[in-house]
């Protein structure tokens, strides 16, 4: 029984946005609240700079800092909330995409000026494909916006998700009188703030009486009034079942950087948010209640400084109690491994952990002998699915420039694709390597770090391809044509996987009119793909 209680009490998500939203200032203002730091400014200093686009070592750096707010735990209202942090940096998207997959909901961040951006879409993508449950923020209403309304029809249309305010700003900008919380009925005024962290909030049962004219003005009342009925009647009432199906996303409004909603959005969070879930294995499915320890890594950090090689796994537990100094079964490798210094993260400490439950996340120190996606278990030999690879953007072709250090070159760039810090697909006839990745930083840090820690040096030719598509069929006849056919953009991917490297849209369209029988995915994560 205990054990379903310290699952039950545990929150494990990530906060998501596009560049500049207000993600830190969020992440901060509720480690305030939870008492998890003391001061403004401890998570903002670890944020990778905007200054530092350009200077991978610099970004390093400041992701070296930053290992210790990979994930931030603190304790709220008897809850125990682990927010896993994802890199704001575009370059690093696919980090965030596989710290996804690690989280059971997400918040995502809205600036009311700017409405969905470029990575709210795609980050979006990601959370629909695995029907993530999803509770927007709408951000920064003490400066100049979009019109409610039509920000709420912007994210319905663009991010293809049904929306359910359960707040509603009073004004704008130099307006902006506060919000009503729909869920709580309660009254919320705004005073810019931005050291506090108390909110006071007025219980307003009835928006029809008089105690709301008193506190907002007639004019606003009445427009107040107004607004919350076209939103009862154009918005469904609040569903749980559907928010955690991911169909809805109930939506609040605020100013984090004032502590402003912050705390109403907290403790809806905490109220309607799932507990850790289960996962999918191909064994089955594996409740988090399962007596049996299992987790998977989602993340792998090296360091840099080559006086510190290790590395540091990111585990997920999905089941049972993780205990230090256990034997586990690493799965893929089908081999026994105990960890002596587990460690936790509680907003900027880490700590050694004598044990740890599901929906927590831990790190383990790693000389190697993990890859993204591998499942650890008490015993069984299963594995968890769903760490998927999604489609670089930048394909180079990686060429050995010192011939007597092909093995180190071999070795570092399987390990280097291994942690994830790019995909390498091969190409035949020549063991062709093909290099790919979201951004154009993760070139310098391959050329870095395989001239640093294998002592290999390497160049990278571009190369034109648009996608890397997987493929699957009911018609393997078609698909084997097929593959003979375009041999020069076929390629194999980590597991063995055939991917069509297509050059432009066009002959993605040609090959799909060509060989109607083959689906074409721009993730690995087929059952789910987004198809084209
Ligand atoms: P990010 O992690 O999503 O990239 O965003 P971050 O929190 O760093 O916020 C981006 C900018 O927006 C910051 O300003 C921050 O102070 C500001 N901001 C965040 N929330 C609010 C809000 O509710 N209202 C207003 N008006 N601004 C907000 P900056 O000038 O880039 O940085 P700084 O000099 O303030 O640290």
């Amino acid at each position: 029984m205990k054990h379903n209680s310290d699952i039950e009490k545990r929150r494990t998500f990530a906060i998501i946005s596009h560049p500049d939203a207000g993600k830190t200032t969020l992440t901060e203002k509720l480690l305030l609240f939870g008492g998890a730091i003391q001061t403004a400014g401890a998570v903002k200093n670890n944020k990778i700079k905007k200054t530092a686009t350009s200077d991978f070592m610099e970004i390093e750096k400041q992701r070296g800092i930053s290992v210790a707010t990979s994930v931030m735990a603190f304790e709220y209202l008897n809850k125990q909330i682990n927010i896993l942090d994802t890199p704001g940096h575009k370059d690093f998207a696919e980090d965030t995409y596989r710290t996804l997959t690690a989280v059971d909901s997400v918040i995502l961040i809205i600036d009311c000026a700017n409405g969905v951006e470029a990575q709210t879409k795609r980050l979006m993508e990601v959370c629909r494909m695995r029907k993530t449950p999803v509770i927007i923020f709408i951000n920064k209403l003490d400066r100049e916006g979009r019109e409610s309304f039509d920000l709420l029809d912007e994210l319905e249309e663009i991010l293809k998700i049904k929306v359910c305010p359960l707040s509603w700003p009073i004004g704008i900008g130099a307006t902006f009188k506060g919000v009503y919380n729909i869920y709580s009925k309660e009254l919320n005024l705004f005073a810019a703030n931005k050291t506090k962290i108390s909110e006071e909030v007025i219980q307003i049962e009835d928006v029809n009486s008089s105690d709301l004219d008193e506190q907002i003005g007639n004019n606003e009342a009445d427009l107040l009034r107004e607004e919350l009925d076209l939103v009862s009647g154009v918005y469904d009432h609040f569903n749980r079942e559907d928010y955690l199906s991911g169909e809805v996303a109930p939506v609040f409004f605020g100013s984090a950087i004032n502590n402003f909603g912050v705390k109403e959005l907290l403790e809806a969070f905490l109220d309607i948010s799932p507990s850790p879930l289960g996962r999918e294995t191909d064994m089955g499915f594996i409740e988090p209640n399962d007596k049996k320890f299992s987790g998977f890594i989602f993340k792998i950090h090296a360091n840099l400084d080559p006086k510190h090689r290790d590395r540091i796994a990111f585990l997920r537990i999905v089941s049972g109690k993780f205990e230090r100094n256990t034997f586990y079964n690493h799965v893929r490798l089908d081999k026994k491994i105990k960890f002596a210094n587990p460690t936790s993260f509680m907003a900027q400490d880490k700590s050694v952990i004598d044990e740890a439950f599901p929906g927590d996340v831990i790190g383990l120190y790693d000389t190697g002998t993990f890859k993204i996606g591998d499942s650890l278990t008490e015993g069984s030999e299963f594995s968890f699915k769903g760490i998927p690879s999604f489609s670089p953007e930048i394909f180079m072709e990686l060429e050995n420039k010192d011939p007597m250090k092909s093995k180190q070159l071999e070795k570092g760039i399987q390990q280097l694709t291994d942690e994830g810090v790019a995909q390498l697909f091969i190409q035949q006839p020549g063991n062709r390597k093909i290099v790919g990745t979201v951004g154009q930083l993760q070139f310098d840090v391959i050329a870095y770090r395989l001239e640093h820690e294998y002592g290999a040096k390497c160049a990278f030719t571009p190369k034109r391809y648009f996608k890397a598509c997987w493929m699957t069929t009911d018609n393997q006849k078609e698909l084997e044509q097929f593959i003979k056919a375009k041999s020069v953009y076929i390629a194999k991917d980590k597991d063995d996987n055939f991917v069509f490297l297509a050059e432009t849209p066009f002959l993605l369209q040609m090959a799909q009119a060509d060989y109607p029988n083959i689906k074409f995915h721009f993730t690995s994560d087929f059952k789910v793909g987004i198809e084209n």
